[in-house]
């Protein structure tokens, strides 16, 4: 055979199979690219299962601005947890150490009574915000606590301050109840502390 002829040959060949491993390794990224897709839309769909609530108490409402800011942002159901008697400007002094909400505090039996009913099965995730009184939950929370079965539910504290962290309360709450799956939470004060919370949460 002709020497031109051969190397014709072989240069086909050769072109030939560098066509097949790429159309090969083509394929492949496809079929990495779907995978990744449809893991992606799994997830959304997991979270779109998810059943959301902010469930909040406000005294004076700035935890209630809060809780609205948060429910607006993703689109949950906004429920108050309302007491049976409302906080007056009297029962909130602190510097009375006769005020309700000092006897309260100062009371670890007592658990003020909540006025409405809410439906805490119809959800899985919950956001739980509240103001702090004496560097925990006011005891009103407590009683919610008390109420409704809250196992297996994953809850996402929040809370409004003067400055003191969140910390104390969320220690109470973990020891209240061991069985909820408690996410980190936050004191919030206005709407970029909000969006951070929101962007660091996986739930
Ligand atoms: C009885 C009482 C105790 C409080 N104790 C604290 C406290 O220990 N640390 C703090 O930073 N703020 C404290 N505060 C301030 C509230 O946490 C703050 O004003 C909160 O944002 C009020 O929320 P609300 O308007 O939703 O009721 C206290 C307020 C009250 C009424």
């Amino acid at each position: 055979m002709n020497k031109k002829i051969i190397v014709l040959i072989v240069g086909v060949l050769v072109i030939g199979l560098i066509g097949v491993i790429l159309l090969n390794s083509k394929s492949n990224d496809n079929e990495t690219l779907n995978n990744n897709f449809e893991e992606r839309n799994n997830n959304l769909e997991k979270n779109e299962d998810k059943k959301v609530a902010v469930i909040y108490f406000s005294a004076s409402g700035t935890t209630k601005s809060m809780a609205e800011i948060i429910n607006k942002k993703i689109n949950s159901d906004l429920i108050e947890i309302v007491p049976k008697e409302k906080y007056t400007n009297a029962d909130l002094n602190w510097n009375d150490s006769n005020s309700r909400t000092s006897i309260e505090c100062n009371d670890a039996s007592s658990r003020p009574e909540i006025a409405n009913t809410i439906n805490v099965d119809a959800y899985d995730v919950i956001f739980l915000g509240y103001p702090i009184w004496w560097g925990d939950v006011p005891h009103i929370i407590l009683t919610f606590m008390d109420t409704y079965k809250l196992d297996g539910k994953t809850i996402i504290p929040f809370c409004t301050s003067g400055g003191t962290g969140i910390g104390g309360s969320i220690n109470t709450l973990k020891k209240y109840n061991k069985n909820v799956n408690w996410l980190d939470g936050k004191r919030l004060s206005n709407e970029s502390d909000v969006d951070s919370f929101l962007n660091n949460l996986n739930y």
